[in-house]
């Protein structure tokens, strides 16, 4: 860690000082704290970022396969977007009118995920939010259930975790607005009677879930977990909310169409703008009726749902653009056929090594794991996790010119992302074991 660190200091010289003159008017140096978590003693500034490639302030290039933490999933700066809003941005940003483009997003997404009608929001956490209180407000129940570990945004009732057994905020939650356990239930994930007891009193509007986890690792469901989760919901008369906003990278239609679920409502943000701000959710035919029979499709004044920014026509031009031309059918098959190539190299290191390592992926998606087994759930996987060593292996990718998104060894590909970038993870990958082990050459030339 030490010689990385060094390293990551003499290869960032202007980075360095523009975090110095950064934290005498931003907190933290950045302007959101979360860009300080980054492996390196001080964020990296980038200067300009193409397709799956990224350069900053110094110099240093990088393959991208952070790709703003999926919000870039689309690659950066994708052409087709680029035009669409050159094309938009002399006709105005924002007039809190609809534009015709909306039309077309919404006519993609009903395609993709199969839910009939569709409203924007402008963040994954804001759609999360808008679903939670649409799903109290017509089953009248008070409560969501959540699965350990899940990350859904900043939405209050989603900062819950289990703690012993008990309903807990996550750790460092900022100010609940109540106790966390009034407005909430968690069951691990991956554990069906569990769920069935927390749903059998009839208290939970919904459940809000992502179809893999995907912000404690990746932690994908074991066979039969989803059609219990549904058999269960039904039963129950509770709404199943889908969070897609990450697990698009598993198709077109996310997991969704991929697996054939059938949730009543939907969230999706980050990638379906290309970069752009934007965020969508749709509801089932049946549930839109329920909604607007009972008045809460329409808007008679302020009721805690909505945006002035939400729809704008900036954000429309950039999500058909990205839906029709970007993130096509055709571009997932080449994206995922990259992520089993990355698998690929990555296991085969593992192998070599004998190592204790696991990778597992979903669709464009992979994460490895320095245990030996994929967990099932949030609570066994902090069991397995090492910050030390995810950090030294980022750090290490990233002084040779490869980014992984912070927080854990995630891997993204984009319909930019090339086999040569992919290759140049897996030298990197494998030469990070090599240095832990003491041999080989990890002089940074060897990757450009
Ligand atoms: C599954 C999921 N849902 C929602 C969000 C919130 O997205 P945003 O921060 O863009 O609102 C995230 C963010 O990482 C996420 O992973």
């Amino acid at each position: 860690m030490a010689d990385e660190g060094a390293r990551f200091v003499r290869d960032h010289p202007r980075s360095r000082r523009l975090a110095r003159d950064a934290g005498e008017v931003l907190v933290g140096g950045v302007p959101m704290r979360w860009m300080n978590r980054w492996p390196g003693s001080f964020p990296v500034f980038f200067e300009s970022a193409t397709g799956a490639r990224l350069a900053d302030v110094d110099g240093n290039e990088y393959v991208d396969l952070c790709l703003g933490d999926t919000g870039a999933m689309a690659g950066h700066s994708p052409p087709a977007v680029v035009e669409a809003l050159h094309r938009r941005m002399p006709a105005g940003f924002t007039a809190m009118l609809p534009s015709e483009d909306a039309i077309a997003a919404g006519v993609e997404l009903q395609r993709r995920f199969g839910l009939r009608r569709w409203q924007f929001a402008l963040t994954a956490t804001d759609a999360n939010r808008i679903t939670l209180r649409l799903a109290r407000a017509l089953t009248g129940r008070p409560k969501v259930l959540v699965f350990n570990g899940c990350y859904h945004g900043t939405v209050d009732e989603t900062y819950a975790t289990l703690k012993g057994g008990a309903v807990v905020a996550r750790n460092r939650n900022v100010g609940p607005p109540v106790e966390v356990s009034e407005t909430t239930r968690v069951v691990e994930f991956n554990d069906p009677d569990a769920l069935a007891a927390a749903l059998s009193d009839r208290e939970v509007a919904c459940v809000i879930a992502e179809p893999a986890m995907t912000n404690f690792g990746m932690i994908l469901p074991e066979r039969g977990f989803h059609q219990r989760l549904r058999e269960l919901t039904r039963e129950t008369e509770t709404l199943l909310i889908l969070d897609e906003t990450h697990t698009f990278c598993a198709g077109p239609g996310g997991s969704t169409a991929a697996d054939g679920l059938e949730p009543d409502a939907l969230t999706i943000g980050k990638a379906i703008g290309g970069g752009v701000p934007v965020a969508a959710f749709g509801v089932t035919e049946e549930l839109g009726s329920r909604l607007d029979e009972a008045g809460l499709l329409t808007y008679r004044g302020p009721d805690g749902i909505g945006g002035t920014l939400a729809g704008n026509a900036l954000s429309m031009a950039a999500t058909r653009a990205t839906l029709e031309a970007v993130l096509t059918d055709e571009a997932f098959d080449h994206m995922i056929g990259l992520s089993e190539r990355l698998v690929g190299g990555v296991q085969e290191a593992v192998d070599d090594f004998a190592l204790p390592w696991h990778v597992v992926r979903l669709g464009a998606r992979s994460e490895y794991r320095f245990c030996a087994d994929p967990p099932p759930n949030a609570s066994v996987a902090v069991e397995g996790a090492d910050g030390e060593l995810d950090r030294y292996m980022h750090l290490f990718a990233m002084n040779r010119g490869v980014l992984l998104a912070p927080f854990h060894s995630m891997a993204l590909t984009s319909p930019a992302t090339t086999a040569q970038d992919v290759d140049r993870h897996t030298a990197v990958f494998r030469s990070a074991i090599e240095a832990l082990a003491g041999v080989g050459d990890q002089s940074a030339e060897n990757f450009q």
